[in-house]
């Protein structure tokens, strides 16, 4: 597999990201709210670099891919959501590909009552994407390829890798 984004480019661009996410909350208390399972590895660095007190950190697990294409269906745990009223959320995703699943999560959020919802993600395929999801805090724009790596899976496999690789089967 071609490595597409090594460690040491990852671990410089989110020691920025936290940088750039600490200082736009400033005191304000957040939460981080951190979509499983692809985010878990990001999510990990990201939050210790933030290092705020009044910091919450929340998990949910959304789905909408299977192997390596998209089903078109995003499924949200609506009974999950009513605890985000009146916060301010910002989502941590691995990658957005064609924002499908951002576009309705964060829309459940606003519905909830959540008091601001912005986005985090690690990875965009911008050219899938369009702009359809506004992403607050990105890590890397990345071609329309199938990647694995720092928490990128296929099939729940690589997720172990350290960096980002373009995905093919040997
Ligand atoms: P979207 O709804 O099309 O934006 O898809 C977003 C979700 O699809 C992400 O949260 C990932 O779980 C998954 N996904 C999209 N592209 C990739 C990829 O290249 N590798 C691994 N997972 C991906
Ligand atoms: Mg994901």
């Amino acid at each position: 597999m071609k490595v597409l984004i090594d460690e040491t480019t990852i671990e410089r661009r989110v020691t920025e990201m936290a940088a750039d996410i600490r200082a736009l909350y400033g005191d304000t208390p957040f939460t981080l709210l951190v979509v499983l399972k692809g985010a878990f590895m990001f999510a990990a660095d990201l939050a210790r670099r933030i290092g705020a007190p009044h910091m919450r950190i929340e998990f949910i697990r959304l789905s909408s891919y299977r192997g390596t294409c998209s089903t078109g269906s995003v499924s949200v745990p609506a009974g999950e959501l009513a605890r985000y009223a009146g916060q301010d959320i910002l989502i941590v995703e691995d990658i957005v590909d064609t924002g499908l699943t951002l576009e309705v999560f964060s829309k459940a959020l606003t519905g909830a009552g959540a008091r601001s919802v912005r986005i985090c993600s690690f990875l965009e395929k911008s050219e899938v994407n369009k702009g359809r999801v506004k992403i607050d805090f990105l890590g890397f724009p990345i071609p329309d390829k199938f990647v694995v790596g720092y928490g990128l899976d296929c099939d729940e496999k690589h997720r172990d890798l350290p960096h980002v690789a373009i995905f093919d089967e040997d």
